[in-house]
């Protein structure tokens, strides 16, 4: 008789982003050459819950590497120690963790690959603690905020949308004499609005880990204004927020890992700027564009490295690890670690100090 296959699964959790589907690709395609069996898990942890998973080939996942979003599809709404479901009209939450385990087992799914944020890397981090449930996990996100990695994928994509976003604004602001702010993603973390902001050149850029003063943006305004410079260009964080007060949130989501969703203190600001200074001031919120279409060259080198150690470490037999950035060699680091807590922007990165000696504003 045939030996059973070594069986392996795999899903992408949380907000999508560019190289989910490089980091898919390179699983699948290293379980597969190394004569594995590999179950593609449709739409995040739901699918693992309701048990819609498909055996995933090499057709699958053939000249997908490119592609932005998903083949597998994604939800930051259903964690399966919480996992909502309609009862008479009302939604009611249930643990279903052992529904999970159980769904694993009876495809044979040795180690399950969670492709995620730390939204998702969270529940696989409780799911190996209290189902032993072996997970593996791989760092996504635009927003770069999670620790235990130099780099998530998905950042570099993200900054580059964002600085061409800059790029764009600056000859519309020089046209008009403008004040320009572009609001980008990040959530509580500045590293997308300080890598764009130093790549685009931008005059002003408002981190959430510094609270800005409204008098050091005007006052920079202002001496640009000396200088000849009748335009600005403000790069802010969605997370950024004034000095005693409160961050921006523009809606709740209920059932999501993460309920908050900010955005909409661009729009506050330049509102503020206008009726201080009567300079014509706009926002443009980049949005889910940051998000969208196809990984940078960076992103998918990257995807591909993380595909490739996360498969190769189930191969192993490891588990409750996830594969990490450290100086450019790609490691396994602790998954409970990694999940536990997320990274903002030291106040002593290397790009704030360097933004500081080129005159950059950080509105403190
Ligand atoms: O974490 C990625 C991210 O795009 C954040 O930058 C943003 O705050 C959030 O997700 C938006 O979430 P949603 O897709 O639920 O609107």
């Amino acid at each position: 008789m045939a030996e059973k296959k070594r069986t392996f699964a795999v899903l992408t959790g949380g907000g999508d982003c560019p190289g989910l589907n490089a980091v898919i690709s390179a699983v699948v395609k290293t379980f597969l050459n190394n004569g594995c069996e590999v179950y593609g898990i449709q739409n995040g942890f739901h699918g693992l819950v309701m048990d819609t998973m498909k055996k995933l080939e090499y057709a699958d996942v053939s000249g997908i590497l490119y592609r932005g979003g998903t083949v597998l599809g994604t939800t930051n709404r259903d964690n399966p120690f919480k996992f909502a479901e309609e009862v008479n009209g009302e939604l009611v939450y249930s643990d279903k963790s052992e529904v999970v385990k159980a769904n694993l087992e009876k495809h044979g799914i040795e180690t399950l690959v969670v492709i995620g944020g730390d939204g998702s890397l969270n529940i696989g981090a409780e799911l190996s603690r209290k189902t032993g449930v072996k997970v593996v996990g791989c760092p996504k996100t635009i927003d770069n905020d999670l620790s235990c990695t130099e780099r998530t994928f998905g950042f570099d994509t993200a900054v580059a949308m964002a600085t061409e976003a800059v790029d764009r604004l600056h000859s519309t602001a020089e046209s008009h004499h403008r004040v320009m702010a572009l609001e980008v993603m990040g959530r509580y973390a500045g590293w997308i609005a300080l890598h764009s902001g130093i790549a685009g050149g931008a005059d002003i850029i408002l981190l959430p880990e510094i609270p800005y003063k409204m008098e050091s943006i005007l006052a920079e305004i202002k001496q640009r204004r000396e200088q000849g410079k009748e335009f600005s260009i403000i790069v802010v964080a969605e997370g950024a927020k004034p000095e005693g007060g409160e961050m921006t949130v523009a809606r709740m989501v209920k059932g999501s890992f993460e309920p908050i969703r900010l955005g909409g203190v661009g729009e506050k600001l330049v509102r503020e700027i206008e009726e201080l200074t009567g300079i014509e001031s706009r926002c443009t919120v980049l949005g889910y564009l940051q998000r969208g279409g196809s990984p940078t060259a960076f992103d998918r080198i990257l995807c591909t490295r993380y595909g490739v150690a996360a498969a190769e470490a189930c191969l192993r037999g490891e588990h409750n690890v996830m594969a990490s950035l450290s100086n450019d060699n790609i490691v396994m680091v602790d998954l409970q670690r990694a999940a536990a807590a997320s990274r903002q922007v030291p106040l002593d990165n290397d790009l704030i100090k360097a933004g500081r000696q080129i005159g950059v504003c950080f509105g403190d």
